[in-house]
């Protein structure tokens, strides 16, 4: 499968490098990230800003049903390298993700390393909208860039990016049951860091009506 890079996006066209030097290289194993989130998927899955694919690649032979929308890159497409599409369910599709309205509902939503190339607005807005598109019982895993990250390389300064605050994907499933909550530094090139959220999230089931109460069921006329 072949998607075009648009190739104006600055952040796209950086991780699109990457992306291109990791298939050279052989690179396709699980970030942490990614490793992290691998436990929680099955049902139907959406995978935004998939990358390589290499999470909706692992987590389709466990029988997830997954939907890749990816905006550009060699996510699918490089021959040879990398377990062959044909009999996994996968499906990817090109989409700009920063507008992009899931279909949901679906068991599980996964973002990882997206939102915060949106700018504000469009960040908040997407991860509202990939929360409304989790089903009930379902899962949603997102991680992104928070504020103190000095690593400035990837963002696309032109179109704006986001740094999100340390709380905000906590609090915003914050009635839901946290199944992973982790703030974390790493150094970056330059004496820089990039700081990360990531929170793994599961809706709750929705609350069963009580059972009737027979003394105080509506009185029919007989
Ligand atoms: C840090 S990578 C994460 C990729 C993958 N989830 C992973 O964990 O390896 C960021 C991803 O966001 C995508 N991306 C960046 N800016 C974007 C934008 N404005 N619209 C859509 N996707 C974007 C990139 O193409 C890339 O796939």
């Amino acid at each position: 499968m072949r998607m075009e890079s648009k190739g104006k996006n600055r952040s796209i066209a950086f991780f699109d490098a990457q992306f291109r030097r990791q298939v050279a290289t052989g690179e396709l194993s699980l970030n942490p990230f990614e490793a992290r989130v691998l436990p929680y998927l099955g049902g139907s899955v959406l995978e935004l800003g998939c990358g390589l694919g290499n999470l909706s690649i692992a987590a389709a032979p466990r029988g997830a049903l997954v939907r890749a929308p990816a905006p550009c890159g060699p996510a699918f497409e490089p021959p040879g390298a990398r377990p062959p599409l044909a009999g996994l369910n996968v499906t990817a599709s090109a989409a700009d993700l920063s507008r992009y309205t899931p279909p949901g509902p679906f068991d599980a939503v996964v973002a990882i390393g997206l939102f915060m190339f949106f700018p504000r607005e469009l960040a908040l807005e997407s991860l509202r909208r990939a929360i409304d598109a989790v089903g009930e019982g379902g899962v949603f895993a997102a991680n992104v860039l928070i504020e103190g990250t000095t690593y400035m390389d990837m963002f696309d300064t032109e179109n704006g990016y986001y740094l999100f605050g340390e709380d905000t994907l906590r609090r915003s499933v914050a009635t839901w049951q946290l199944l992973d909550d982790r703030v974390e530094t790493f150094d970056a090139p330059g004496t820089t860091v990039k700081r990360f959220s990531t929170v793994i999230a599961r809706r709750p089931a929705a609350a069963r009506a009580d059972p009737i109460d027979p003394t105080r069921a509506p009185m029919t006329d007989m």
